[in-house]
């Protein structure tokens, strides 16, 4: 070759180098737009919790936000980063005139504590209700437990349903079970009866009957309060991920795989995961069988979990799907209007002599951030909505995403 030749290679290889490098810049970026993590305060429950009791929302709540006289329980209802925000915010009104009559002090919440306290009532969204100890009972017998979980002697060792209920919530009680599964399903298959296949909300039923039938009282249960850095752990050490991809692989339609290692359904971010944490314990069970079956013939031990592991696991994968909402800055500002903002803000949200610039000071707002600022000057903004005779204006779920992207743009110069 000569010198001008390998030159010509030379460059070629470099603008090669430099497109594939620009490629996988715009792929990288690509994907982080479109899921952007709530990264903003990482979640702790514990801390949620504390801020939820601090600011008296329990008082109304109640303790663990499982419901009190003066407000509904928050559980049960699949909540999202951008819903709760605007829950909170269409709740205000309410919420100052209560306090106001109640002669409560209106709470005041730092960045942080707003982000604790939405952390945690999105992990209560998945939390429990109490179940139906009734309906539990019932179920209990046409499972066939109570074959060997009688009330007195139990010949084949199986302990008496007065001890099944070490647990204190329907999760933890998974664990007791998968725990135990092993011996359990081959006494079952000893007996000719099948692993049960749980449904809906079968498994918080049930451990509200086995809490009620060891005299325990009330079955319910806490926010758990566990840890997502131990869950991502376990998720790895204890094989979940053989099977369960986090997402699914760019451009691959259907994931095939041997059959020796059944593939299960994504769990991250482009998957789904079961509406409640009793029932993602339930799907955890349903699988105990088929997961053992599979590990067994590629000679692993099937896993064990200990201390609060499957509430790691839980909050880890639930946390995945925490995420801040993508939305478009054309619709953003036309919502803007919509919503009456622009009346005060301006169209631009560039502020007028009713309210503040919004857009162009330099500092993103993200869900949380908008949520702490709202709800900052939340008590000043219903005052003047009021005297000017206006109604609250009331936000969609979907506005937030829109909203975000759009105070996030420079204002445009004038045209
Ligand atoms: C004075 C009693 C009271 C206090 C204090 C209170 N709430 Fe509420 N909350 C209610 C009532 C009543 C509702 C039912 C819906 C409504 O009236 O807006 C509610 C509803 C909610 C909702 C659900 C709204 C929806 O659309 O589903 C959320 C979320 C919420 N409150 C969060 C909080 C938080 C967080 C705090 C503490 C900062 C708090 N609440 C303090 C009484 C209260
Ligand atoms: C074939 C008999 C059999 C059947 C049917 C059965 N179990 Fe068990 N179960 C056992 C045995 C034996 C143990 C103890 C296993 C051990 O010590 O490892 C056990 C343990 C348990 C434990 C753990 C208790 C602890 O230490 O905390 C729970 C919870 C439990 N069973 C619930 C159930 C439920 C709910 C059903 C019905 C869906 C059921 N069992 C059906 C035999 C059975
Ligand atoms: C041997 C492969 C395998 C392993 C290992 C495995 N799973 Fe699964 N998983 C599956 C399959 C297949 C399904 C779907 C069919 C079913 O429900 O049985 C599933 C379903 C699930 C579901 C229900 C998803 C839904 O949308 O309903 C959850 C949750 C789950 N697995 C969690 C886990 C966790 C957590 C672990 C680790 C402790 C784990 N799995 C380990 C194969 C596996
Ligand atoms: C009646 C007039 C009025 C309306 C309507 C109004 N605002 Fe405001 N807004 C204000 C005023 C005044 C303040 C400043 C309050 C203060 O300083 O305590 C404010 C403050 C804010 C803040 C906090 C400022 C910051 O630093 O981030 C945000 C966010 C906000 N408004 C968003 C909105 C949105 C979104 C809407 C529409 C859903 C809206 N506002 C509708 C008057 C209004």
């Amino acid at each position: 070759m000569s010198r001008v030749q390998r030159e010509f290679v030379l460059w070629v290889g470099i603008a090669v180098a430099a497109l594939l490098l620009f490629a996988g810049i715009l792929r990288f970026q690509y994907r982080n737009t479109q899921n952007r993590f709530a990264i903003a305060v990482t979640p702790q429950p514990a801390r949620g919790d504390a801020v939820f009791r601090a600011k008296g929302c329990a008082k109304c709540h109640g303790e663990n936000a499982a419901g009190g006289q003066l407000g509904p329980a928050l559980r049960e209802r699949a909540a999202s980063l951008p819903q709760l925000v605007t829950a909170m915010w269409n709740h205000a009104p309410r919420m100052y005139e209560a306090m106001n009559q109640a002669k409560l002090p209106y709470p005041t919440l730092s960045y942080d504590e707003t982000g604790q306290l939405v952390a945690y009532l999105y992990l209560t969204g998945y939390s429990d209700e109490p179940g139906d100890a009734r309906r539990g009972q019932e179920l209990f017998r046409t499972k066939q437990c109570a074959r060997c979980h009688t009330s007195d002697g139990n010949p084949g060792g199986a302990p008496g349903v007065q001890q099944l209920a070490a647990a204190d919530s329907p999760i933890t009680w998974t664990q007791a079970l998968w725990n135990h599964g092993s011996a359990m399903e081959s006494g079952m298959r000893r007996e000719g009866i099948a692993w049960p296949r749980f449904q809906a909300n079968e498994l918080r039923d049930l451990y509200a009957y086995v809490r009620q039938a060891s005299g325990r009282s009330g079955s319910e249960t806490p926010v758990p309060a566990a840890d997502p850095d131990r869950g991502w752990q376990v998720f790895q050490a204890k094989y979940c991920i053989n099977c369960h991809s986090l997402r699914k692989p760019p451009g691959v339609a259907e994931v095939t795989s041997p059959p020796q290692r059944p593939q299960g359904p994504v769990l991250g971010t482009d998957g789904k995961l079961p509406p409640t944490f009793s029932q993602f314990g339930a799907a955890m069970l349903n699988h105990f069988p088929d997961m053992h079956r599979a590990m067994r013939s590629v000679g692993q031990t099937p896993p064990r979990f200990e201390s609060q592991e499957i509430l790691d696991l839980a909050v880890f994968l639930y946390g995945l799907h925490y995420l801040e909402p993508s939305g478009s800055p054309q619709v953003g500002a036309s919502i803007f209007a919509w919503r009456g903002c622009a009346d005060c803000h301006g169209a631009r949200a560039e502020g007028t002599a009713r309210g503040p610039a919004l857009r162009g000071r330099g500092q993103p707002y993200t869900a949380v951030r908008l949520a702490t600022n709202l709800w900052g000057h939340g008590t000043k903004m219903y005052e003047r909505s009021r005297k000017a005779g206006r109604t609250w204006p009331v936000l969609q779920e979907s506005d937030v995403g829109d909203l975000l992207s759009f105070l996030n743009t420079p204002i445009e110069s004038r045209r």
